[in-house]
């Protein structure tokens, strides 16, 4: 009996993010339902869709930046539904979100410090990460090209050292060989540095590559969940479940 509540005491101990029964969306008006997933630590769940689906709703969701009808989202065994987004940024959740949001008369330097909170991330570290950061400290955020805006997005969230890192399609409108740099920084993320990831993108093959589980959403509701590497080998369920679902 000790034994078995130990075991499951150890394995809510190991979940990052767990989310149950999410009814969310922005003021009166629904856009998820019913939505449910877990998330390991150290795991990453790629999120896919087509517009409009509701992606970008449920990082808000996780972030607290929607309004919430229904549902419980844990992060580290502790229900934060309740706790404004300041409170979920600091207890380890970093948000990269797909408007970027960097500001536009601060320099790179200075969107960095305004997140700074203690920890192994500093700003050398991003520089390190995004040599390109570096060599545009002083440019402002209205200077910026779409690659550099993005790096800026990833290193600001970086800097307030999360455990969780949420990725609103990191990729979006950038060009090839920028797509190719990001995207190895992303898996140096997932693989070497810890950090537990959720990624949004709409280059699914791309996203299964780099996960090891994806959830697909239509209509703000869950329409599969599973490994990626199930995903990535069945092209047609694949397609189905994006183009169709
Ligand atoms: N601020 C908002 N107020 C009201 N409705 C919104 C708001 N933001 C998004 N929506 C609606 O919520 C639904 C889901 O939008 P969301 O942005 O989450 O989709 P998405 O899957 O991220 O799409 P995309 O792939 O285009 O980024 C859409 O119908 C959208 O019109
Ligand atoms: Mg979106």
């Amino acid at each position: 009996m000790r034994a078995c509540a130990r075991s499951i005491w150890a394995t809510r101990m190991a979940e990052a993010l767990r989310v149950a029964g999410l009814r969310a969306g922005y003021g009166r008006t629904v856009v998820l339902e019913d939505v449910e997933f877990s998330l390991p630590e150290r795991g990453a769940l790629a999120v896919l869709g087509r517009n409009g689906v509701g992606k970008t709703t449920l990082l808000a969701t996780v972030m607290g930046r929607t309004s919430l009808h229904a549902g419980r989202v844990e992060f580290q065994g502790r229900p934060i539904e309740s706790l404004p987004v300041h409170r979920r940024n600091r207890l380890g959740i970093g948000y990269v979100p797909q408007t970027r949001e960097i500001f536009a008369s601060l320099s790179v330097e200075e969107n960095l410090d305004v997140a700074a909170r203690p920890g192994r991330w500093t700003r050398q570290r991003v520089y390190e990460l995004f040599p390109r950061l570096a060599e545009r400290r002083t440019a402002y955020g209205n200077q910026l090209s779409g690659g550099e805006l993005q790096m800026l997005a990833i290193g600001r969230a970086l800097m307030g050292n999360p455990a969780l890192l949420l990725l609103d399609e990191p990729l979006e409108g950038l060009a090839p060989v920028i797509v190719t740099g990001l995207l190895e920084v992303i898996r140096r993320l997932i693989r070497d540095e810890a950090f537990t990831v959720i990624l949004v993108e709409q280059h699914a093959k791309v996203a299964l590559e780099v996960t090891q589980s994806a959830l697909v959403l239509s209509r703000g509701r869950v329409i599969h969940q599973g490994p990626s590497a199930a995903l990535l080998a069945d092209p047609r369920q694949l397609a189905a479940l994006i183009v169709e679902g």
